[in-house]
C-alpha cells in the first residue's frame, strides 16, 4: 500500500510498504481517511523537531474507520468511524500506573516517535480508538488538537467569574480558547501578531485581545481589562521562552500559569517579586487524557464547538508532498490543513 516517508527535513517520499497484517488481541486495523497536518508535522519536516527521528512516516491527528478487530476488542466495531489518540503509552510506568498515560515515562506518539498514520491502512490497539460515528472523518483528525487544548484548560481548572488570558493563538492557542471560552470564564488573547488576533477577534468569538509589542504596555491594558486583578489562569501557547518566562507577570495573585507551548530554551523569571509574592501554580500540560477525547467528540457532535473555521486547507494524498511546503509560508494563513486517503 501507498504511505509517505519522511526520509530526512525537506524530503518527503512517496513508498510502497508491506499491507497491513490481521488485528492480534487488543488491536484494530483500520483505515486512515484524514490526516490533519500540525506544528509537530512542520517542525519535523524542517528538522527542528528535537524528538522527531527519520526516516518518519508521519501523521498524528487522524480520522479513520474501523475495518477489522482483534480478539477481545470491545469498545468499537467493524465500520465505526474513530478519532484516534496517538499517544502509545507503555502502561507500567509510574506515570501509566497512575492513570497519567499521556506523560508516560515512555511515551511514543505514532507519527514522530514511531510511524504514523500518512498510509492507506494500520494496525492501532484498539484502546486508542474513540468512537465518532456522528462525527466526519475530517472533524474526527481534529479532536486531537482540540484535546491539547482541552488538558491544558483542564489543568488551569477556570471558573466562571474567573479570566483566563491566552497567549499565544496559533492553533494550539485556537484550540485552548475553545476550552477557556466553555469554561464560562472570561477570555481574554495576546500574541504578537495582529493579524492572528483579528481571527480571534472575528472567527473565533473573543473580542478582548491584547497586541503585544514588548514595550510594557499589555500587562497595562491587562491591568485596566481586568480592573487591577490580572488574569487567574494564564495559559501560554506560544512555545517562545521569552513570552514563558514574562508571563508570570500577567497572573493574578494565587493565579495558575499553565505551560501548554514547549520550548527547548531555559525559561526563567524573578521568584520573590512575583511567583512567591502572588504564591502562584506553574504547571505544565502535556498531550491529554483519553476521556478529552470523548468529551470533544460530543462537543462537536452537540454543536457546542464548531469545527468549520478551523479547517483552512486541504490536499489528497497524492499531491501533498508538492503541496506541503507551500502550507509553512506564513501568508497561505492556514490554520489546520487535511490530507484525505480516500
Ligand atoms: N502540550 C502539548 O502536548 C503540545 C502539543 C502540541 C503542540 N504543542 C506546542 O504548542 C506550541 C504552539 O503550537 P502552534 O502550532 O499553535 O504554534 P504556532 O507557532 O502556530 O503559534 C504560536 C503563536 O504564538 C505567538 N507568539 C510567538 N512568540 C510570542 C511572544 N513572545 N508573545 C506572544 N505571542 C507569541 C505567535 O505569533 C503565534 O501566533 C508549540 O510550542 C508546540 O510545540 C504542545
Ligand atoms: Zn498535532
Ligand atoms: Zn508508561
Amino acid at each position: 500500500m501507498k504511505a509517505i516517508s519522511l526520509e530526512r527535513p525537506q524530503q518527503f517520499r512517496a513508498i510502497d510498504i508491506p499491507e497491513a497484517e490481521a488485528p492480534a488481541i487488543g488491536e484494530a486495523l483500520v483505515r486512515i481517511h484524514r490526516i490533519g497536518i500540525c506544528g509537530t508535522d512542520y517542525s519535523g519536516y524542517l528538522g527542528k523537531m528535537p524528538f522527531f527521528s527519520y526516516p518518519r512516516i508521519p501523521g498524528h491527528e487522524l480520522g479513520v474507520e474501523v475495518l477489522a478487530v482483534g480478539e477481545d476488542v470491545t469498545n468499537v466495531v467493524s465500520g465505526d468511524r474513530c478519532s484516534v489518540e496517538p499517544y502509545m503509552n507503555c502502561q507500567q510506568c509510574f506515570a501509566c500506573r497512575r492513570g497519567n498515560g499521556n506523560c508516560c515515562e515512555n511515551l511514543k506518539v505514532i507519527g514522530v516517535m514511531s510511524d504514523g498514520g500518512m498510509r492507506e491502512r494500520m494496525i492501532l490497539p484498539a484502546r486508542k480508538l474513540h468512537p465518532a460515528n456522528s462525527l466526519t472523518a475530517e472533524q474526527c483528525a481534529l479532536v486531537e488538537t482540540l484535546a491539547i487544548g482541552c488538558h491544558a484548560v483542564n489543568r488551569g481548572a477556570p471558573q466562571p467569574g474567573e479570566r483566563v488570558l491566552v497567549i499565544g493563538a496559533g492553533p494550539i492557542g485556537l484550540s485552548v480558547i475553545e476550552f477557556a471560552k466553555l469554561s464560562g470564564a472570561h477570555t481574554i488573547v495576546a500574541d504578537i501578531n495582529a493579524q492572528r488576533l483579528e481571527f480571534v477577534r472575528g472567527t473565533m468569538g473573543v473580542p478582548d485581545t491584547i497586541h503585544i509589542s514588548g514595550d510594557g504596555a499589555a500587562l497595562d491594558q491587562l491591568h485596566e481589562m481586568t480592573g487591577g486583578a490580572l488574569a487567574q489562569v494564564v495559559i501560554d501557547a506560544t512555545g517562545s521562552n521569552i513570552s514563558m518566562s514574562g508571563c508570570v507577570q500577567f497572573a493574578s495573585f494565587t493565579g495558575r500559569v499553565i505551560y501548554v507551548g514547549i520550548t527547548q530554551q531555559e525559561v526563567s523569571f524573578l521568584h520573590a517579586p512575583i511567583v512567591h509574592r502572588r504564591e502562584l501554580t506553574v504547571m505544565a500540560s502535556r498531550n491529554a487524557h483519553p476521556d478529552d477525547f470523548a468529551r470533544i467528540i460530543s462537543l462537536i457532535e452537540n454543536g457546542r464547538i464548531d469545527t468549520r473555521p478551523w479547517i483552512t486547507h486541504h490536499a489528497k494524498f497524492d499531491e501533498l508532498i508538492a503541496v506541503f511546503p507551500t502550507w509553512l509560508k506564513p501568508e497561505a494563513g492556514v490554520i489546520k490543513a487535511m490530507v484525505s486517503v480516500d
